[in-house]
């Protein structure tokens, strides 16, 4: 087997790339290309057909409460044609409430949750996985018990009961699990599903033409069996497959009808970011970033999304004729910088790592932006209704003045001994210092300062933050940054941000109402299951 993940883009110091309804339905499609294996052997390659998504359910006017039961347990997919996987799933079902509010994926994602703003919900989580799993919210904004954490995980037949209010604007977040140290491979296998909250929204297309894009990789062997972490550079690294896999299956391919579209792009990868183009070079306008409406639509030519994050972008395809085809495409976003590598920062070193061969270490490469196919969107004989791009959408964010404007709080990533640090700390559940003590309904000044030779995407739960600035400390991917810079999408609020190696990223975080511990970490999931995860206190003063 290649050791190495394959198709990862490393780019070196010079350069880089110049339904409501349902998750868009996708089907899996013939084009040609070998399904993915580790040893290079073609898989069988039936064809399904472009999927048309569904007509959405009408969500009811009244928002009633609603009570849902959420399982986990293992099943079975087709995420290659022809092709059965064992994965481990999650399905719920409606207790009381709104019938429309679980849509199925038609894969091993999880269904849809349609939530309202303002909406009490109730959860039994039932975990039938033969090890301990827990559901957490990603963004949505909750009080400590519901949140989630490795803390509250249960084991094989236990379950868990939650009772929150969304209080989260309208936009799109997501599921998935967060026991310590098998988040990874709990996602990987397929746990993970969309969430979409619902409210008070400008004009955006809806209905049958709001889709959810869920963007992910996998590796199979040739009897369909998932391929995940096999040695200790995989975790190092992050785990990236060798093939993308779109709303659950390889070579997605949506109908679209010739009128505009609102996307709900989310990488729910592992580890893989994802640089995103359209085959076509038209632009994404983006309208929101994590579960937030943007101030102004951002156009821009390509676009980045780290792991968990999400961009809702606008896209007309009024201008395509019948029967052509349009391609999402995106390539692994990677970078590593020797200069951070070998101890040069002193805490930064691989010690242990027996250094980073195989990545492409050693001389500089021309950039290179090398990517795949994520979804196929097949335009369908319709009548052309032509859209006008959005422009204003939500409020500037405000968020109020920090506490530590003068002193911002500093959290420096490292990696050293084979493993990934957070102010040389790592994962110890409650136990949280000075500095990881906050004070509820209180603005601070958070700056990430990544002494790692790798990129980390760190996430807070609890809040949705402001980028208010980034710099270097070490300049050598200062000019590749450049050229991803455009692709970054920081204008509106985001519950993840992207920390590059040399970079120092700082936020401005309004701490929320609810007192307690809450996480924050690397959303590469191996890193965050080696330790690269703390709690923080939110605290009354
Ligand atoms: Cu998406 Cu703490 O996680
Ligand atoms: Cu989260
Ligand atoms: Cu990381």
């Amino acid at each position: 087997m290649d050791p190495r993940p394959t198709r990862r883009t490393v780019l070196r110091a010079l350069g880089g790339l110049g339904a409501l309804a349902v998750l868009g339905a996708c089907s899996s499609s013939d084009d040609g290309s070998a399904p993915p294996t580790t040893t290079g052997t073609t898989g069988p390659g039936s064809t399904r057909p472009a999927i048309v998504p569904a007509a959405p359910p009408a969500l009811e006017r009244e928002v009633r409460d609603l009570r849902l039961r959420i399982t986990a347990a293992p099943a079975k997919a087709e995420i290659f044609a022809g092709l059965s996987s064992d994965v481990w799933s999650y399905s719920a079902e409606v207790l009381d409430g709104d019938p429309a509010s679980v849509v199925d994926s038609g894969s091993y994602l999880g269904p849809t949750l349609h939530l309202r703003q303002g909406q009490r919900v109730r959860v039994r989580f039932e975990n039938k996985l033969k090890q301990p799993s827990i559901v957490h919210w990603h963004g949505l904004v909750v009080p400590q018990g519901q949140d989630g954490q490795p803390h509250e995980a249960v084991g094989p037949g236990q379950t868990y009961d939650y009772d929150f209010v969304v209080s989260n604007p309208p936009g799109t977040y997501w599921y998935h699990p967060h026991p310590h140290g098998s988040t990874g491979e709990q996602v990987y296998r397929g746990l993970a599903g969309m969430i979409v909250v619902h409210g008070d929204e400008p004009a955006l297309p809806s209905g049958a033409n709001d889709l959810g894009v869920v963007l992910q990789d996998r590796t199979v062997n040739p009897d369909g069996t998932l391929v995940y972490v096999r040695q200790r550079m995989d975790q190092m690294m992050g785990f990236v497959g060798t093939t993308l896999v779109t709303n659950g299956v390889a070579d997605c391919t949506i109908a679209v009808r010739r009128e505009p579209y609102r996307l709900r792009l989310l990488n729910g990868a592992n580890s893989r970011t994802q640089q995103l183009q359209w085959s076509t070079d038209a632009p994404f306008h983006v309208v929101a970033t994590d579960g937030h409406l943007l101030p102004d639509a951002v156009r821009t030519s390509s676009l980045v999304l780290t792991p968990a994050q999400r961009s809702d972008v606008w896209m007309d395809f009024s201008g395509h004729a019948p029967g052509t085809t349009v391609q999402l495409l995106a390539g692994d976003l990677f970078v590593e910088t020797e200069s951070l590598m070998g101890g040069g920062m002193g805490q930064g070193g691989m010690g242990g790592m027996g250094g980073m061969g195989g990545m492409g270490s050693g001389g500089t490469g021309a950039p290179t932006f090398d990517p795949q196919v994520a979804v196929t969107f097949v335009v369908v004989d319709s009548a052309a209704k032509p859209g006008t791009a959005p422009t204003k959408l939500g409020p500037v964010p405000t968020v109020s003045p920090a506490v530590n404007a003068s002193q911002p709080k500093q959290f420096v990533l490292s990696t050293r001994q084979g493993a990934h640090w957070i102010n040389n700390q790592q994962w110890d559940d409650r136990k949280v210092t000075e500095l990881e003590t906050v004070g509820v309904n209180t603005t601070e000044l958070w700056e990430f300062v990544n002494q790692s030779p790798m990129p980390h995407p760190m996430h807070l739960h609890g809040s949705a933050f402001r980028v208010v600035s980034r710099s270097w400390d070490v300049d050598a991917l200062a000019a590749t940054w450049a050229t991803i810079e455009p692709g970054i999408i920081e204008t509106g609020l985001r519950d993840t941000v992207m920390v590059w190696p040399g970079q120092r990223v700082r936020l401005a975080v309004p701490f929320g109402e609810h007192e307690g511990y809450f996480l924050y970490h690397c959303h590469v999931l191996e890193h965050e299951d080696a330790g690269m995860m703390r709690s923080f206190r939110a605290v009354r003063r």
